[in-house]
């Protein structure tokens, strides 16, 4: 269920304002392409020292191969036919993690895993069973953590579904797309319903008990109709949880999206229709819609944590995880502590010389400063809960959260109540307007006129 938080690197040219428009995704705030090389590796170890023995921490693995490219994918990855390039690269994550795993020294207990790329899927049986172990020898895990794997269903087999299982799978996210040939063919995507939904039962025959499959709207050739019928087939699957992306397409930026004709895009109206209608149906059949392009059966722990306010947003996207500590393994992860954010060296080579040295991989990073705490946690409830409340806002940021404060109304006031409402001690973002949500937030975004890049549209 991750969306390619890495997708929007470059920083973002002037405020947006509506549909079309080009908005941050707000996986994080600051955004990265406000990060900077001031924060280094011995930044992120003073950070690493600052854990403390009962923090519960969480860990990505970034993958960076596939063994095929689609043409649609803005994830960082590099496509390699050979197995070697993989090989290399998990000698380095070893040495990463060994690294790593010394510097928290046994603080911190590991609540949550997530295994994403790029495709986890392509690596070798013995090698997950491999990983799974170095994982677990350098560093505590807690008794019930939940570990994910980002699946690839063309990649998998009995083997490496049986390693995934070994090593504690709790949860897989399966990428769908869209199940319809011309579609499929024009991303480079050829995935049969057959094939997902063998996958589907070889994981849930292993236990795993939530599910999660990626579709995407904006896709070329894809109609209100082609929309509908993937999301009543990926529906018969019963997922536990599905994730609605809309397409970023950013060929600036994934040159492999030129593959892509424009002409044959939805423009922005036809994308709203698309991601509304699939969302109509996904509702209908029981899920809680859940942010902006989440839904969850009832009972699944998203949605039970959304029914709490507690669900949150990170570079995965949105989670139930509540862990303060997020720590990145592999080129271009992301981490996060109290602190800031530290983003790894993204170049594959590069980062393997580094961490085969015994050093992190740190490339930048940003320190947090309390107004970037207060408007992350103004940007995260709007993008997690549409509304934020006022009152929570000064409890915990004080006059910093005042100052914001006073933006929240003067942008209820100016926009009339259309972007965002007063509603007793609660801003919120009104129902009609939820489409526009990352537009909203960016209004609380102090970065956003400092850069010249761009970012995808706002729906
Ligand atoms: C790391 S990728 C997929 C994992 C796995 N390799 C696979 O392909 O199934 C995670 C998800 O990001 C989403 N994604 C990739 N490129 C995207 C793009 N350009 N716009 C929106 N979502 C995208 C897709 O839905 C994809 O399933
Ligand atoms: S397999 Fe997944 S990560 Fe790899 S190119 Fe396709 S969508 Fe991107």
């Amino acid at each position: 269920m991750t969306a390619p938080a890495a997708i929007i690197q470059p920083p973002h040219p002037t405020p947006a304002i509506g549909l079309g428009d080009s908005v941050p995704r707000y996986t994080s705030y600051p955004t990265a392409p406000h990060f900077h090389p001031g924060v280094d590796a011995i930044t992120v170890r003073g950070w690493m020292d600052a854990l403390e023995g009962d923090d519960e921490i969480s860990l990505y693995l970034h993958i960076p191969y596939c063994d095929r490219l689609c043409w649609f994918c803005a994830c960082h990855t590099k496509q390699t036919r050979h197995y070697a390039p993989v090989a290399t690269f998990l000698r380095s994550l070893h040495k990463e993690i060994e690294t790593v795993g010394g510097l928290v020294n046994g603080r911190g207990r590991v609540r949550a895993v997530h295994f994403g790329g790029g495709s986890p899927t392509m690596l070798k049986a013995d090698d997950i069973l491999t990983l799974g172990k170095v994982l677990r020898d350098r560093f505590d895990f807690l008794n019930d953590a939940s570990l994910s794997v980002e699946i690839d269903p063309n990649d998998m087999n009995e083997g490496r579904l049986d390693a995934f299982a070994a090593i504690g799978m709790t949860r897989a996210s399966l990428g769908v797309q869209d199940f319809d040939p011309k579609v499929q063919k024009a991303i480079n995507r050829e995935q049969s319903f057959a094939l997902s939904k063998s996958i589907v039962d070889a994981v849930r025959a292993r236990g795993v008990r939530s599910i999660n499959l990626d579709l995407l709207y904006g896709l070329p050739h894809q109609t209100l109709k082609s929309v509908a019928t993937t999301v009543m087939q990926a529906l018969t699957l019963a997922p536990d949880r599905l994730a609605l992306f809309g397409y970023a397409h950013v060929p600036w930026f994934k040159k492999h999206q030129t593959m892509i004709d424009k002409a044959w895009l939805p423009d922005s109206a036809a994308r709203l229709a698309q991601s509304q209608l699939a969302a109509r149906l996904i509702v209908d059949a029981g899920y809680d819609a859940l942010g902006l392009d989440h839904f969850a059966k009832p009972q699944d722990a998203l949605a039970v944590a959304a029914r709490a306010g507690k669900i949150r947003r990170n570079f995965q996207g949105y989670t139930e995880d509540q862990c303060e500590t997020l720590i990145g393994l592999g080129p271009s992860s992301i981490s996060r502590f109290r602190q800031g954010h530290a983003q790894n060296i993204v170049a594959t080579g590069e980062y393997e010389k580094v961490v085969d040295s015994g050093q992190l991989a740190t490339a930048r990073g940003i320190e947090f400063s309390l107004d970037d705490l207060a408007r992350g946690w103004v940007i995260e409830r709007l993008m997690c809960s549409f509304a934020f409340s006022a009152i929570e806002l000064v409890e915990r940021f004080g006059t910093v959260g005042q100052t914001v404060l006073c933006e929240a109304s003067r942008l209820a006031i100016s926009g009339a109540g259309q972007l965002l409402r007063l509603d007793g001690e609660n801003f919120v973002v009104p129902e009609e307007s939820r489409p526009l949500v990352r537009t909203v937030a960016a209004r609380f975004d102090k970065y956003l006129n400092n850069g010249t890049g761009r970012h995808s549209p706002a729906v």
